[in-house]
């Protein structure tokens, strides 16, 4: 089955109606502006204002700061952010290739930051999960950049317990970044009849607890003949083993290693041996999206789909309000850029999904929910799933 208008239209409707709560839009409408009290007070820490007296590039300003080579791209986003929206920085030039110049000066963001706090936790406390996710970037920020540069990644790849809570918080519990596999569990029941399904970068489990709560719920488990639950960081997926065997009993599951920068073949996962690929933003991650999308379709058997369930870039190159804290990892900011299908690292948006996935071979590209439609009642929107059909 391929993505019909109608279940484009249900699926819009169940996001404008029930997803997309009050509390949600403005949770993400206190978010970004969170993002941009902390970049300001980045600003303001690294004095900026003084550095650019002239205008400089991104690349020459972090080099002034001593930072390291990638880190360039974090400076740029951030910098492209704080002229777009608070107007501090004057911007001039190609949107990844500017100049910067310091516009206005800034206030100190110290109040309106606990302000912002206060109104999140009112909405519910699991909203404080992305401030205090923001608030580990901006703590972090100076020591990531300069003097240990793999310390976010340690900490994205869960080889760093100390901070499990913080990342399981960040994907899992703050219900901006749930709904993402709210949204694909509900994508693969409507395009799913009965079969294999592989989760690829699975983590802390937040799509496949999505998907079977859902299923559980209608009675529908028998649809997945066998999961195939993947991830990079085994300790991962030795949690979710324990988590979901134990809830669900009666699923036929698989554990295993899988890197997706690496050919399918060599890890066990045969050409036209599954029936659906899913990923929980996840897929964003890889090295060449082209390449691994390949590798989907091969592993695919004929009709069978892949389900993204992604932060997309709305406006090509916005910088993501968690962008704060994942632009400091090496892996975020360094997946390359530069394709027409990418000209950003890292997440995608939905025309560059469609280009990547026809360059892969799929015979049809789809994006959900109806963005353009739903817009003008929720103009700061993040989250699509992106279905791709053999
Ligand atoms: C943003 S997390 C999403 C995790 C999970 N799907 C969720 O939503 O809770 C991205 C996941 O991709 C995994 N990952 C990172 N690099 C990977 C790679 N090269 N291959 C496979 N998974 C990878 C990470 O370990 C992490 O679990």
């Amino acid at each position: 089955m391929s993505v019909t208008d109608r279940l484009r239209a249900e699926f819009t409707a169940w996001c404008r109606d029930t997803l997309f709560t009050p509390e949600v839009r403005e949770a993400t409408r206190l978010v970004n502006r969170y993002c941009d009290l902390q970049l300001t007070d980045v600003y303001r820490e690294l004095g900026m204002a003084e550095h650019l007296q002239t205008p400089k590039t991104a690349q020459q300003l972090a080099a002034e700061y001593g930072f390291v080579d990638t880190a360039s791209i974090t400076v740029r986003d951030a910098l492209r952010r704080l002229g777009e929206r608070t107007g501090l920085v004057h911007v001039e030039g190609p949107p990844l290739s500017a100049t910067y110049a310091h516009a206005k000066a800034s206030t100190d963001p110290t109040a309106e930051l606990a302000q912002i706090r206060v109104a999140l936790g009112a909405l519910g406390e699991d909203y404080t999960a992305a401030t205090d996710f923001i608030d580990f970037g901006r703590a972090n920020f100076i020591r990531s950049l300069k003097d240990e540069p793999d310390f976010m990644d340690k900490l994205l790849s869960g080889r760093m317990s100390d901070f499990a809570e913080l990342w399981h918080r960040a994907t899992n519990v703050d219900p901006l970044q749930d709904l993402h596999g709210a949204m694909g569990a509900r994508v693969i029941d409507g395009l799913l009849e009965r079969g294999t399904i592989l989760e690829i970068g699975g983590g802390t489990g937040n799509g496949a607890r999505h998907l079977f709560r859902h299923l559980a719920a209608e009675g529908k488990l028998d649809k997945v003949e066998k999961f195939i639950f993947t991830d990079i960081s085994m300790r991962f997926v030795l949690a979710s083993k324990h988590e979901f065997t134990k809830a669900y009993p009666t699923v036929s599951w698989g554990w295993q290693f899988f890197d997706l920068n690496k050919p399918f073949g060599e890890q066990k996962v045969e050409p036209a041996s599954v029936d659906l690929i899913y990923a929980v933003n996840a897929a964003h991650v890889a090295m060449n999206i082209v390449d691994f999308l390949k590798g989907c379709h091969e592993a695919l058997r004929p009709g069978g789909h892949v389900v993204f369930a992604e932060r997309v870039r709305v406006n090509q190159y916005e910088m993501a309000p968690r962008e704060l804290t994942l632009n400091l990892s090496i892996y975020h900011r360094s997946a390359p850029e530069h394709a027409s299908y990418r000209p950003m690292h890292c997440y995608l948006a939905p025309k560059n999904w469609h280009e990547a996935i026809g360059l892969a071979g799929f015979s049809r590209c789809d994006v959900l929910p109806d963005l353009e439609g739903l817009a003008p009642e929720f103009p700061d929107q993040y989250a699509a799933v992106v279905v791709g059909t053999k």
